[in-house]
């Protein structure tokens, strides 16, 4: 199996930083990672895995081995009521959702336009618009890297929270993640609640949705908010919205009686980084080649040119800022490597 030197990982990253990892191979199936880890020089290198490279932030190249995952193939297991559906690792997220769809399998609509790949979805368990992938979430494959082994992680090994799993806890970075299969419905339970899905249902005199309208709806909604990666490098939320304990929060309410919040596991309460960003005045700003987007505060951007450094500088700022205005400590979701 060869290994690419000096790869330009500028079109694999939606930030489109200009970066180059000193080794690279494309893995497009498990005989491939087999292959690679019996080259003696893959042990010499850090390692580093890659879906669509749409939650990091390179700020330097990258000094070792990167493994782009491409092991494509969907595969209906079981049909019944339920239809278990499992997804190679390298297949796009959104293409498997427009499969489900198409097909009427229920249970992924709201997860709509989220960029990345299969393999990625456990990893940080992806959500939006009320829906996380724990909640279709059946078993994954997984490669261990010391071993050389696959194996089967269930729901409960895989220990999910809000943007957490295990593989990003106590199996940090052992693990690589070949297939998930995800257990859909033939009967759609819509979830319609969040956000602005029912009163765009509504705006469009849709009064019995299909998982089809939601799916078109939770698009329209995020073209709206988001920016479109292959226009403005960004990736996503930069941070994850902070969750803290209630008598913290009672102190913020008195003191800011319209901040948005939310209840949380464990009678904790989770905050909405987007608003505590903009309330410090960051929404729409341009900072050099980088800065918010103007539809939605908690999304960084490269206007163009940026360096992983430049963004990372501004994170840091806007850290600062929101930690000196509220006290609250904001945690970055993207990966900074
Ligand atoms: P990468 O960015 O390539 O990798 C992310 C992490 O997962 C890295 O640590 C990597 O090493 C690891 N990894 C990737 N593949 C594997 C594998 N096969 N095995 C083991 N480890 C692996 N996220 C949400 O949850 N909800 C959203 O609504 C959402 N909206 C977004 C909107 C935009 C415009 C963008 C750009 C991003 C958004 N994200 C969202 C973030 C991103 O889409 C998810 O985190 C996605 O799961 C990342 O997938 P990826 O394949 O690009 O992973
Ligand atoms: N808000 C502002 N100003 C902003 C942005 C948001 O005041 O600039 C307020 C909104 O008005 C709303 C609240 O913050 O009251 C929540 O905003 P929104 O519904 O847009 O969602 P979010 O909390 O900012 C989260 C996820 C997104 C996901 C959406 C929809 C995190 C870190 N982010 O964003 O996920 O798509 O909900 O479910 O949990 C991602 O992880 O990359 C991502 C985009």
């Amino acid at each position: 199996m060869p290994l690419l030197e000096n790869h330009s990982l500028k079109q694999l990253n939606t930030f489109g930083i200009d970066v180059n990892a000193k080794l690279y191979a494309d893995i497009l199936s498990e005989n491939d990672l087999i292959a690679v880890f019996s080259n003696p020089v893959v042990k010499e290198n850090k390692l580093l895995i890659l879906g669509g490279g749409s939650n990091m932030l390179f700020t330097k190249d990258y000094d070792g081995l990167v493994l782009k995952m491409s092991i494509k193939g969907i595969d209906v297991v079981e049909e019944g009521d339920d239809v278990l559906v499992k997804a190679g690792g390298g297949e796009v997220w959104d293409g498997l959702v427009k499969y489900c769809v198409a097909k009427g399998y229920a249970g992924i609509e709201n997860l709509t336009l989220i960029p990345g790949t299969v393999g990625a979805s456990p990893i940080q368990n992806i959500g939006a618009y009320g829906v996380e992938v724990k909640d279709v979430f059946e078993s994954c494959t997984a490669f261990e890297i010391a071993t050389g082994q696959l194996k089967t992680f269930t729901k409960a090994d895989c220990e999910f929270a809000y943007r957490e799993s295990v593989f990003k806890g106590k199996l940090k970075e052992q693990f690589i993640v070949t297939s998930v299969t995800y257990r859909l419905s033939r009967t759609a339970n819509l979830q319609t609640h969040y956000g602005a899905i029912n009163a765009e249902l509504e705006r469009r005199e849709i009064a019995e949705p299909t998982i089809a309208d939601v799916s078109e709806v939770v698009a329209a909604i995020r073209v709206s908010k988001l920016p479109d990666p292959s226009t403005i490098g960004n990736a996503g939320s930069f941070f994850k919205n902070p969750i803290i304990d209630q008598i913290i929060f009672d102190d913020l309410l008195s003191r800011f009686p319209d901040i948005p919040h939310y209840p949380a596991p464990d009678g904790r309460v989770k905050l909405a980084a987007g608003w505590l960003i903009e309330f410090c005045g960051f929404k729409g700003l341009i900072e050099g080649n980088t800065g918010t987007w103007k539809n939605q505060a908690l999304v960084l951007v490269n206007h163009g040119g940026a360096t992983g450094q430049e963004v990372y500088r501004f994170s840091e700022k806007i850290i600062n800022t929101v930690q000196q205005k509220f006290g609250v400590l904001l945690e970055r979701e993207v990966n900074i490597l």
